[in-house]
């Protein structure tokens, strides 16, 4: 690295987000300088293809297929990794940090999977490694935990940190959309992509909740640790219930800390109507955050996109390049075990203590209610409230509703697997926890 009178930049990746970064550092450069406190300069662009066409700037000399010309550059101070993925980005990244190259990244499938290993290298190199894009977009929720949150003991996250799913909740609760179909226009319309699995059945959640968690609690929460159920199971008819009952339907990742030890878990949940997290529609993400002395806050805004992205990631490099002008040494970011307590266990879902709405289609006939009662009282499950919803003569079958006052996550599912079992329930539809 150069003893820097100036800050030249290596970027990664040139998609959606690296060409709003180029962008920012070749058309607004006189900005990001003076902010810096000293010249920012783009040198090097890394690409898969450099003779694909691009609507960008960039001079196509500054174009390279070679990770070389980056990372075994010592005049490049700083890598910017906007490519996505984990090989060979995790790689790069860490040879990076290791000889020195302050880093910025968006990627959170690296920084969930790989986090503690990256700060083993930039601490090893004495480099700066920031990556407030991989979680939230454009929220400042990242930097928020690592400065101005910290006075607290954050005891939960609860956050929207999805948008495509959430585009197709909302879709699913105003249109009465199928999922397929409210799914089909998410991909029409660019939220989704054509191998929606990542972000519909929660992993891109489990990543960012991951890193969070790890932030927010001071100690590793690893993605394996995490509870992770999707949305492709719900049903309009769940919607039209919810609301009967007062609820919006949202997919949530939630962290949570108690003597006991941290919980993370990403799923669909229940959540009042007049409940901010319930009000979050469309592409909008949220992260909302209890802390010892702030009590609750939220941030809302853009998760996604071009330039909320570029936003964060340009933000983390004016952040570096100030600590580089100011001599500083590198920031500690606390990802894992700096706040010098023991790491709490990470609790088990079946000590989940909340309250559920279960959907069963049952045959139409007294006395089938009596039979699930009692199950559900025998394993000490009390039952809030019961709705007969549609009935279907023609096969003589209707669905029941129920919701129950809070209750051990263990015995709801023991009680469903023994609901299921009776003769007349035809199939427990849907099971999900309900937030207030
Ligand atoms: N898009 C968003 O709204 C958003 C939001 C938050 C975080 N992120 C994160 O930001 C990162 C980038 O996302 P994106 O949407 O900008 O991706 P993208 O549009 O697919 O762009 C990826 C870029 O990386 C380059 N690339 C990929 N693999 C490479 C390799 N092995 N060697 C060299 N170059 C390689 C590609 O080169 P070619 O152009 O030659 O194909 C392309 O320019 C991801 O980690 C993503 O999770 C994105």
């Amino acid at each position: 690295m150069s003893q820097a009178r100036k800050i030249n930049v290596g970027l990664m990746g040139l998609g959606v987000v690296g060409g709003g970064v180029a962008s920012v550092l070749l058309d607004t450069d006189q900005q990001v300088s003076a902010q810096v406190g000293m010249p920012v300069t783009l040198k090097k662009v890394l690409v898969r293809d450099s003779s694909r066409q691009r609507d960008t700037s960039v001079p196509v000399e500054m174009l390279t297929t070679d990770p070389e010309d980056l990372l075994g550059d010592p005049d490049i101070d700083m890598v910017v990794e906007v490519m996505g993925g984990i090989d060979p980005a995790a790689r790069y990244l860490s040879r990076a940090l290791a000889s020195g190259k302050h880093v910025v990244t968006a990627n959170k499938e690296v920084m969930a999977k790989h986090g503690p290993e990256l700060f083993k290298a930039a601490r090893q190199g004495g480099a700066n490694l920031l990556f407030e894009a991989s979680a939230g977009g454009g929220i400042p929720i990242i930097g928020s935990l690592m400065g101005q949150l910290l006075a607290n003991e954050i005891r939960s996250i609860r956050s929207i940190i999805n948008g495509t799913t959430n585009y197709i909740l909302t879709r699913m609760a105003y249109q009465g959309a199928q999922f397929s179909n409210a799914l089909a226009e998410a991909q029409e319309q660019g939220y989704a992509e054509a191998d929606p699995t990542n972000d519909v059945e929660g992993y891109d959640a489990v990543y960012k909740i991951s890193i969070l968690a790890s932030l927010a609690f001071h100690q590793r929460v690893p993605p394996e640790d995490v509870y992770r159920e999707g949305i492709s199971r719900l049903e309009p008819q769940d919607f039209r219930y919810a609301r009967e009952l007062g609820y919006a339907i949202k997919s949530l990742a939630i962290a949570t800390l108690d003597p006991e030890g941290v919980g993370a878990r990403v799923y669909p949940v229940l959540i009042p109507v007049d409940h901010m997290l319930g009000k979050v529609d469309g592409v909008y993400n949220a992260v909302e955050v209890t802390g010892s002395l702030c009590g609750q806050v939220l941030l809302h805004g853009m998760g996604a996109g071009r330039g909320p992205t570029t936003s964060a990631v340009v933000g983390d490099l004016i952040d570096i390049g100030r600590r580089i002008q100011a001599k500083e040494p590198p920031a500690d970011a606390g990802f894992s075990g700096s706040s010098g307590r023991k790491p709490l266990p990470v609790r088990s879902m079946d000590d989940l203590h909340t309250r559920y709405y279960i959907r069963l289609n049952v045959t139409d006939q007294a006395g089938v209610l009596a039979q699930i009662s009692r199950i559900l009282g025998d394993l000490g499950i009390s039952i809030a409230s019961v709705l007969q919803k549609d009935t279907f003569p023609q096969d003589q079958t209707a669905e029941l509703v129920i919701t129950t006052h809070p209750s051990r996550e263990a015995s709801v599912q023991e009680a469903l697997r023994l609901v299921g079992s009776l003769g007349v329930v035809n199939r427990v539809s849907n099971m999900l926890r309900i937030e207030e």
